[in-house]
């Protein structure tokens, strides 16, 4: 991969939690380890009045607090923020742009420009970055989610991208897809030979794929209330891993390859609409009960006013194509959940005859677990014999073959996926970033869905707080003879 790095960086949302929590940190990780292009300036923009001195000691308090222990180095702290600038200014308003260009002057050693704004800023904002030619060929523009939030708005802000971005030159998020664990699935799947002659229908049962949260509302009411589970995180992060674990194997590891499989994937996604969407989903909201030890409100009096917004959803996928066909995929996600745990589950089917249970040994189907948060480790559970001499009878028990990657690789640096995001970015890589056509086919099959529970009226049911959501998600494997990996 041919590297192009930019020699300024354009950060709006500069003074958001984003930027406060991720970016920063991300952006001082990769400076420290001597990663960031020599020269490269970073300039800040936002609503909040700061010059570049305050804007500096803004960053310098959110790096003191966001920053992990080992990597706070006053030296480099201060090395660090001599890189920032800051512009003060509202994106809705024309007139700001012109400030914006003298502070970002000449780009033709490159400019990436990192957006994270609601879906109603985007069109303006970049007309505004036409307006003043910071559009041209040597800028790129990468894109942080809300993209819209149904196909349809998601296509007016891909239009207004594309109008001043052409695709190669535009970089949208999908944090997931920064995570180590993530990319460590390409790696299992296509770096290892065993895998492949039973990764399919012929050797996988069913695929499930969790992502549950501790968390609530998280000071995220107005953006969380009108988006829900599915479209916060179903539509982006788990379908996006879905597409990882079913895709065909990429011929090359690089952004045409990967993203063209990806693509042909969520197009071959079963659609669920509304004379399916009760069997093949579930929704749910929770109410109070305890979470970490504390006592913690319901979603309603979280939000301090009535709504149907799901806080929890489970579905019943299917990718209709050879590989895959008769496999069911369930996913869930949700907010208030029992632990925080992003996990992949494969089940395989189960060996053809058993010669032991003649004499009473019983068989499990193997499993792969890929846990991707908060551990990150890989386990296949395989059968194995109990010691002993087995007068009554042959015992056998399922045992994990372990593969830890916090052991394993302790000597390396665990990165926040937006180092790897921002440093791709940077140089002009992307092949973790997500094309047009994905989200778009990402989007239809969400739509889809909502759709669906629209016209049948489909309304969350509760669950309590610190659970696995609401019990129709058990019924919903349990018909099928499966059960969720809640271990
Ligand atoms: C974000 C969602 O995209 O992902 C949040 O908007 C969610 O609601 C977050 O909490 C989860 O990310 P992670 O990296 O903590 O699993």
């Amino acid at each position: 991969m041919a590297r192009n790095p930019v020699g300024k960086l354009l950060l709006f949302g500069a003074t958001g939690d984003l930027a406060q929590r991720m970016l920063l940190p991300s952006l001082y990780g990769l400076h420290a380890d001597g990663l960031l292009p020599e020269g490269l300036t970073i300039i800040g923009a936002a609503r909040s009045e700061h010059d570049d001195r305050s804007y500096r000691e803004f960053a310098r308090a959110a790096l003191e607090k966001y920053l992990a222990k080992d990597r706070n180095d006053e030296g480099t702290i201060a090395a660090f923020l001599e890189r920032l600038a800051y512009q003060p200014m509202d994106l809705s308003d024309e007139a700001a742009f012109g400030p914006l260009a003298e502070k970002v002057g000449d780009v033709t050693g490159g400019l990436a420009i990192f957006l994270s704004t609601a879906p109603s800023l985007f069109e303006p904002a970049i007309k505004g970055l036409a307006s003043i030619g910071l559009t041209g060929e040597t800028v790129r523009i990468g894109l942080e989610k809300p993209l819209g939030y149904d196909l349809e708005s998601s296509r007016e802000i891909n239009e207004a991208v594309f109008a001043a971005f052409p695709e190669p030159r535009t970089f949208r998020i999908d944090h997931y897809l920064g995570k180590e664990t993530v990319q460590n699935i390409l790696a299992l799947r296509f770096g290892n030979s065993f895998f492949e002659p039973i990764w399919n229908a012929r050797g996988i049962a069913s695929v499930q794929i969790t992502i549950s949260e501790t968390v609530g509302l998280e000071e995220r009411a107005g953006y969380y209330d009108g988006m829900g589970a599915l479209r916060d995180m179903v539509q982006n992060h788990m379908l996006q891993l879905l597409a990882l674990i079913a895709m065909e194997p990429p011929a090359r590891f690089d952004g045409t390859s990967v993203r063209d499989e990806k693509a042909k994937l969520f197009h071959a996604l079963r659609p669920i609409g509304a004379d399916e969407v009760a069997h093949h989903t579930v929704v749910g909201q929770y109410v109070g009960g305890a979470s970490d030890g504390k006592i913690v409100r319901s979603y309603v009096d979280e939000l301090g006013q009535d709504s149907a917004t799901e806080t929890f959803v489970a579905i019943k996928a299917h990718v209709d194509n050879w590989r895959w066909q008769g496999v069911p995929f369930y996913l869930r996600t949700g907010k208030r959940m029992a632990t925080r745990r992003s996990e992949i589950a494969i089940e395989f089917k189960p060996v053809p005859h058993s010669m032991f249970e003649s004499r009473g040994g019983r068989l499990q189907p193997n499993m792969l677990v890929i846990r991707l948060q908060p551990e990150e480790y890989v386990q296949l559970l395989v059968m194995a014999k109990e010691p002993g001499l087995d007068r009554d009878g042959v015992r056998l028990r399922e045992v994990p073959l372990n593969l830890s990657m916090d052991a394993e690789f302790a000597g390396s640096r665990r990165r926040i996926a937006y180092e790897r995001l921002l440093l791709d970015l940077i140089e002009g890589d992307q092949t973790l970033f997500v094309r047009r056509d994905e989200v778009e086919a990402q989007w239809r099959w969400i739509d889809a869905i909502r759709e669906g529970w629209a016209e049948t009226r489909m309304k969350p049911k509760s669950y309590p707080t610190g659970t696995w959501g609401p019990s129709a998600a058990i019924a919903l494997t349990e018909r099928d003879g499966v059960t969720w990996h809640d271990e």
